[in-house]
């Protein structure tokens, strides 16, 4: 088989709001593969624990009764015909603007530092990937989901602007935002996604880096196409 016929697996890390979703999907769309957000599956855990009360209001997680319940949880993603862009679904149900608000994004790292929902999650996406053709996007797919992903892209960009981008994108939706507490959030969950005892966000070593701060979303997406164009020619 040659490498242009080989659908290959495709890793872009990153740090929190940094664009890594927008250039996956572009990706994935332009070179017909399939696109998996993996935060939002972490979203889905989180959504699922504030609705079963297994996260207090004070940030504490029941963790013996979310370990218990874990199998109940099931993510999908379906492509939504309007939007062109794929939905997340928990247990059939879309969720899409529900994982998306502050609440879900304040209590999102602590519930993807528990070993039991990384497992449960890692599980689900490398049994969505396991017959490549695919981009998945998140914080360890280059380094745990898929050591041996053909193409690694580790994607970062400075604090004000990934919290601007962030912020631009809640208001568009329509939702309350605060710049100071959009920041504040994406800073702490950078320190926890990045310090976790079980698979931390870092670089693999094998990864490109892309650091997109001044770039517009035509030059990102342009850059990743010829890093793949490169790679599978
Ligand atoms: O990309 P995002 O902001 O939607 O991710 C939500 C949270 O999930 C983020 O704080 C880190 C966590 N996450 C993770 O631990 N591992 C992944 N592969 C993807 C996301």
């Amino acid at each position: 088989m040659n490498k242009e016929s080989k659908r290959i697996t495709i890793a872009i890390d990153g740090h929190s709001s940094c664009g890594k979703s927008t250039m996956a999907k572009d990706l994935a769309r332009k070179i017909g593969y399939i696109y998996i957000d993996s935060g939002a599956m972490y979203r889905c855990c989180t959504l699922f624990a504030m609705r079963e009360g297994l996260i207090a209001p004070d940030g504490t997680i029941d963790e013996a009764s979310f370990q218990n319940r874990m199998s109940e949880i099931q993510v999908t993603f379906k492509l939504n015909a309007e939007s062109g862009r794929p939905d997340t679904y928990l247990n059939g149900q879309c969720v899409e603007q529900e994982i998306r608000t502050m609440e879900v994004s304040s209590h999102v790292s602590p519930v993807a530092a528990l070993p039991f929902v990384r497992a449960a999650m890692t599980a689900q996406q490398q049994a969505m990937g396991k017959e490549g053709g695919i981009v998945m996007d998140g914080r360890d797919i280059g380094t745990a989901v898929f050591p041996d992903a053909e193409m690694k892209i580790f994607v970062t960009a400075s604090d004000e602007i990934r919290a601007q981008r962030r912020f631009d994108e809640l208001k568009a939706k329509g939702q309350e935002a605060n710049f100071d507490e959009v920041l504040a959030n994406l800073r702490e969950r950078d320190r926890i996604d990045s310090t976790r005892s079980v698979a931390p966000l870092r670089k693999a070593d094998d990864a490109l880096v892309l650091d997109n701060s001044h770039m517009t979303i035509e030059e990102q997406n342009e850059w990743l196409l010829d890093r793949f164009h490169e790679l599978t020619k």
